[in-house]
This record gives C-alpha cells, sequence and structure tokens, in this order.
C-alpha cells in the first residue's frame, strides 16, 4: 500500500496543506518545530485511529481560532492496486470515517485499507524501560493486524479496573468480597485470551526479529524473546491458562486486598529480551539494547506483510539521526520496497537514493515550501 496524497486541514500546525508523496521514500525535512512530526501524527492518526501523542482529541485542531470546529486527514492511497480515498472528520468532537465518498464507515474499514508503523526515538528504548514499556509494544503491534485484540484488551482492563476498586472497598465493608467473583471471571475470560494472542504473536516476532537482528549485528549476536507470565505453566492454551489464572486469583485474594490492586495477570506479564543467553535489559550495552530495539521494531513491517500480503508504511520520526552510519544503512536497507516517510534536520543521507526513488518535503511553520 502507498499514499499518493496527503492532505491536513486545520490539524495542528497546518492549516490546509496537500502532500504529493513518492510511492518510495519522502524525506521530511525542515528546523525544529515547524511540522514534521505534526505531518506523520496525520498519516498515522488516519491509519490507526489515535495518535501517538495524545489522547485529547481537541488537541489535535489547530489552536488559536475561534471560529473553528474541527479539523480533517485526507488521504489518496493504493491499496493492492486499487485507488481510495481516506478521511477522518471530526467536527465538535464527532469522529466520522469515510472510505471512498462513503461516510458510514468505521475505523477499521480505513484501517484495513492503511497500514502504517511508526518508529520513533522513544521505541529505542524498549529494551532497556520497564516492563510496561513493552506491554504497550506488544498491545499496539497486535491490534496493528489483528483487529479482535483491542476489544478484548479493552473489557480485561474494564474489569481490571472495576475488581482493584472493589478490592479496595472491600477492605473497608468486607461483606462486598462476594462481588468479585463476577469480576475474576471476566479477568479470566479476556486475560487468557490476551495471552493466547500475545504467545501467538511472539512466535512470529521471534523468528522474524532473530533474523534482523543477526543481520544487524553482522551475525555475530543472537536474539531470543520469550513471554514472561506466571500463568503458563506446561500447557499454554487458552482452557490451561484460564484454569491456572483462576486459581491464582483465588489464592491471592487476601494478598489482592491487603493491596487494594491485582497482583498476577496479563497486566504484569513481560516480554523477555536476551542476546546470547543473556537478559538485555540487565547485561547489553547501550548499542545492543538499541539493535535488539530496532529489531523488534522493524519486524513489524515483515509481519504485517506476511499477515496480509501487503506492506505497510513506515514512518520514521527523527530516528536516523539517533544511529550510527551503518544502522542507518541497513534500515534503509530493510525498508526494501515499501514506502517510508522519514523526517529530519537534515536530509543529507538522502543523497544515496537517486531522484526518482524520493521526494523531498521541506515545512515551515506548517507550510511545504517548494525546493
Ligand atoms: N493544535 C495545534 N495547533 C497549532 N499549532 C500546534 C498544535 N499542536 C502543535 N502545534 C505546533 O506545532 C509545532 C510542533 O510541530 P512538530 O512537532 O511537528 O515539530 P517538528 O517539525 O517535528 O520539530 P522537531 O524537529 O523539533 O521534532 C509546535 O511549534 C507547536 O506550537
Ligand atoms: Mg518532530
Amino acid at each position: 500500500m502507498i499514499v499518493k496524497r496527503l492532505s491536513l486541514r486545520h490539524f495542528r500546525n497546518y492549516r490546509d496543506e496537500t502532500f504529493e508523496l513518492s510511492p518510495r521514500i519522502n524525506v521530511i525535512t525542515g528546523a525544529n518545530a515547524q511540522g514534521k512530526t505534526n505531518m506523520l501524527e496525520g498519516l498515522f492518526l488516519l491509519s490507526r485511529g489515535y495518535s501517538h501523542r495524545t489522547n485529547h482529541t481537541a488537541d489535535l485542531m489547530m489552536q488559536g481560532d475561534a471560529s473553528l470546529n474541527g479539523f480533517a486527514v485526507e488521504a489518496e492511497a493504493e491499496t493492492k492496486g486499487i485507488h481510495h480515498r481516506l478521511a477522518l472528520q471530526v467536527k465538535d468532537g464527532h469522529k466520522t470515517w469515510v472510505v471512498d465518498g462513503h461516510s458510514s464507515r468505521r475505523q477499521r474499514d480505513v484501517h484495513k485499507l492503511l497500514h502504517t508503523i511508526l518508529f520513533e526515538p522513544d521505541d529505542l528504548r524498549i529494551v532497556k524501560a520497564g516492563p510496561a514499556r513493552r506491554r504497550q509494544f506488544i498491545d499496539e503491534e497486535i491490534s496493528g493486524y489483528l483487529p479482535g485484540y483491542l476489544p478484548v484488551l479493552k473489557n480485561y482492563k474494564k474489569a481490571l479496573s472495576q475488581r482493584n476498586a472493589l478490592l479496595k472497598e472491600i477492605r473497608r465493608s468486607p461483606s462486598m468480597a462476594v462481588l468479585l467473583e463476577g469480576w475474576d471471571e471476566q479477568l479470566v475470560e479476556n486475560g487468557a485470551k490476551l495471552v493466547v494472542y500475545r504467545l501467538a504473536y511472539l512466535k512470529r516476532l521471534n523468528e522474524t526479529a532473530k533474523a534482523l537482528h543477526a543481520s544487524l549485528s553482522d551475525h555475530r549476536e543472537q536474539l531470543s524473546l520469550s513471554y514472561s507470565s506466571n500463568l503458563i505453566a506446561e500447557a499454554a492454551d487458552q482452557t490451561a491458562i484460564q484454569k491456572r489464572f483462576a486459581e491464582k486469583l483465588k489464592a491471592g485474594r487476601d494478598e489482592d486486598i491487603a493491596k487494594g490492586s491485582t497482583v498476577c495477570g496479563p497486566h504484569v506479564d513481560d516480554l523477555l529480551i536476551a542476546i546470547d543467553g543473556m537478559e538485555a535489559r540487565k547485561f547489553a550495552s547501550q548499542g545492543q539494547q538499541r539493535t535488539a530495539a530496532i529489531a523488534l521494531k522493524l519486524s513489524q513491517i515483515d509481519i504485517y506483510q506476511k499477515m496480509t500480503g501487503d506492506w505497510p508504511i513506515v514512518l520514521l520520526d527523527d530516528i536516523l539521526s539517533e544511529l550510527d552510519d551503518r544502522r542507518q544503512e541497513k534500515i534503509l536497507e530493510i525498508l526494501g520496497q515499501t514506502q517510508a516517510l522519514i523526517t529530519c534536520t537534515d536530509s543529507r543521507f538522502a543523497d544515496r537514493y537517486p531522484e526518482e526513488m524520493k521526494r523531498i518535503v521541506t515545512v515551515q511553520n506548517g507550510h511545504q515550501i517548494s525546493q
């Protein structure tokens, strides 16, 4: 899939701007605070349905003009050889998804036709950060291609926060403990599904990331991934996980009540990343951790292609400036034939691409300026 044209209206610092894009490499350049990330954010929002920078839709609308009540992001895309017009229109906080002029579409209808993978400097910290960051990574990547995942995750999180609220109540009025049963059932059902999805995904990720990491480290190091969860004993099928989770919740009830929170479940699981058999978070050097992070992140390109038969659109926000020449070179090699939008303040790296393969877009204060 590729995006041929992207329009941003009253979005962030763009009043009304349409970008023509190359099917291969698009270098979005300009000084700081001019709108490079905003442009990528617009495309990411259209494809994924949320912003990677804010949970508040209102922040995305151009500020400082009292006459505005919304914004729009539109794209002309080509998916499996077919041309589509896709749009997100936001008015008075209400979102409308439009596909080829039909305005009653759902976000996932747009997502099916337009998938983006965003790579930003914070992703380089996946390996080093705490477990929550890695769970977020897994959750985001799985929901990127599996539409059924997000509803299960939402149900799980809802049940978890209700259960935690109830645990705190029980400390004051112990008779309320009878109500735990209902939330436990919800947790167990949705939680086991999450773990099964995650395990299946990690199987794929392990294969792809291992190969990429080998290539990035010139075959000197070996990456391996595993899912760390105390819900998994010998068997890791849904029924076995459900059973174990239910037992753990029951056994840990007193501790949960004392703490006022649920101690066990997929919300505390982790993705263990090892390099040559040693846990990367604890033992790897900064450079090794970054290489592993790149392998994890760029695996998404291949996984998506294998799952759907189509290449995603890759958004690299300021990532190249964080890396040395060799890693930059490797990343650009891994991008292969995919369309990429790459932001940077210095566009010299694009010199290696022939003119017909690239487009350089310079943005200044919410406008593109001609070359
Ligand atoms: N809702 C909004 N309305 C108007 N302007 C906004 C809005 N949100 C952000 N901006 C402006 O957009 C600018 C930031 O744009 P962006 O993050 O795209 O910068 P950038 O070009 O990526 O810079 P850097 O190189 O520092 O990453 C800021 O100056 C900010 O004032
Ligand atoms: Mg930026």
